[in-house]
């Protein structure tokens, strides 16, 4: 699979010259990025950082790591955006379900008016809404996303989730304030030709799905025109997610992984809703600190860079500035086959985002996680 990434590379792209282009985000070719994991393609270099990428199976490049955004204050989020953005992240994660869209599109704009970014070196990556699920809601929900993030495409649109709820039009977000969602039949298929449909009309540059399991990639795999991109997913120390993992790389759909640093922003969630959650903290375990300790890196490093050896694009979330440039600092050391090895044995099958506490998801014929909970 690696392989794959590598054959398609194409070096006299115009996109890598359209990136060299800028002053702030050089593209470089590193020979030890190249050497370090071998689906690196190349490097942007950005304040002094060097950041590789990947490529996506419609020829675009895709940073190998990601800012994920979830659903703050708006003058936080623009704030901790603002830092990502100093630190050198370019490919920046959110959701329409998120409701924090605009502030990011502020950000964003402000950045581009300021001629301190361009359009292009920016990876931006939103999501269908469930309540967005049916062929009718991808064009309406994608046009709010692009209007909300001030843009007029996205690098990458995502299906939420496989299951669909129903629209009800006077309710900006069904289901999130009440936290009660009325179940629709939900169509992936024909969703998918929909999505096929936006990128071709150039709203979207690549598509791809999250939450998605196996079976679900096949049906779409089986019928579509344009095979999905990427697949969003749980993935940390105690979620490897290696089947799936496996089956994308086989299937030439890059895999990113939400919550790579585990159960932290699922107990913070919520907490700010008064549930104290009983959740493992998947960084304090001593295999992780072991190994932090050996390479004199932080657990939040060592997890990521795991992401980065096994070919996965890990979008951590932090609104501590110091924390993101930690998370971004993950390209000059390297995990040995010792510690892949213990790494790898700390996969227990344990998923924080199973939905199953959002309304009655988990009985929409769609559900995604049935056998592997
Ligand atoms: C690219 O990165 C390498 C490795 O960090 C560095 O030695 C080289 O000078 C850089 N080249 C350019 C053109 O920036
Ligand atoms: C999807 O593909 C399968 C296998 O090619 C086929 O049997 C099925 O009819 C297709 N479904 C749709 C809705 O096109
Ligand atoms: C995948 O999702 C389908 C729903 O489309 C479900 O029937 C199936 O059990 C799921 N597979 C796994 C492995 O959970």
């Amino acid at each position: 699979m690696f392989r794959l990434f590598l054959s398609c590379c194409n070096l006299n792209s115009s996109l890598l010259c359209r990136t060299t282009a800028s002053e702030i985000c050089k593209v470089n070719y590193s020979d030890r990025a190249v050497k370090s994991s071998k689906n690196i393609l190349y490097t942007q270099t950005i304040q002094k950082m060097h950041i590789p990428a990947l490529r996506l199976n419609n020829g675009n490049v895709i940073p190998a790591i990601g800012y994920g955004t979830s659903r703050e204050n708006d003058e936080a989020l623009e704030k901790a955006l603002d830092s990502a953005l100093k630190a050198g992240y370019r490919h920046i994660d959110t959701a329409h379900f998120y409701m924090n869209e605009k502030p990011i599109g502020n950000v964003l704009n402000r950045w581009i008016t300021e001629g301190k970014l361009k359009r292009e070196e920016i990876f931006l990556v939103t999501k269908l809404p469930p309540f967005g699920n049916r062929p009718a809601g991808v064009k309406k929900y994608l046009k709010q996303s692009l209007e909300n993030l001030q843009v007029e495409y996205v690098d990458l649109y995502l299906i939420h989730g496989p299951f669909g709820v129903k629209d009800v039009e006077e309710v900006p977000h069904p289901g999130i304030s009440s936290g009660n969602f009325e179940l629709d039949t939900t169509d992936i298929l024909s969703v998918w030709k929909e999505m096929e449909n936006q990128m071709n009309a150039g709203l979207a540059k690549a598509i791809g799905v999250s939450n998605f399991n196996k079976s679900q990639i096949e049906r779409l795999l089986k019928n579509c025109t344009i095979k999905p991109s990427c697949l969003q997913i749980e993935i940390h120390g105690y979620l490897q997610q290696n089947e799936l993992v496996d089956f994308c790389k086989t299937n030439n759909i890059i895999v990113t992984a939400f919550s790579p640093l585990g159960s932290r922003s699922m107990t913070s969630f919520s907490a700010k809703r008064g549930t104290k959650l009983d959740l493992p903290d998947v960084l304090s375990d001593p295999t992780i600190q072991k190994i932090a300790k050996k390479h004199s890196k932080t657990e939040a490093q060592v997890m990521l860079r795991f992401d980065i050896q096994r070919g996965i694009i890990p979008i951590p979330k932090s609104s501590n500035p110091e924390r993101m440039q930690q998370n971004l600092d993950i390209f000059e050391f390297e995990l040995d086959e010792q510690d892949l090895k213990e790494l790898k044995s700390l996969d227990a099958g344990i998923r924080f985002f199973h939905f199953r506490n959002v309304g009655c998801i988990a009985e929409h014929p769609e559900y995604p996680f049935e056998n592997k909970f």
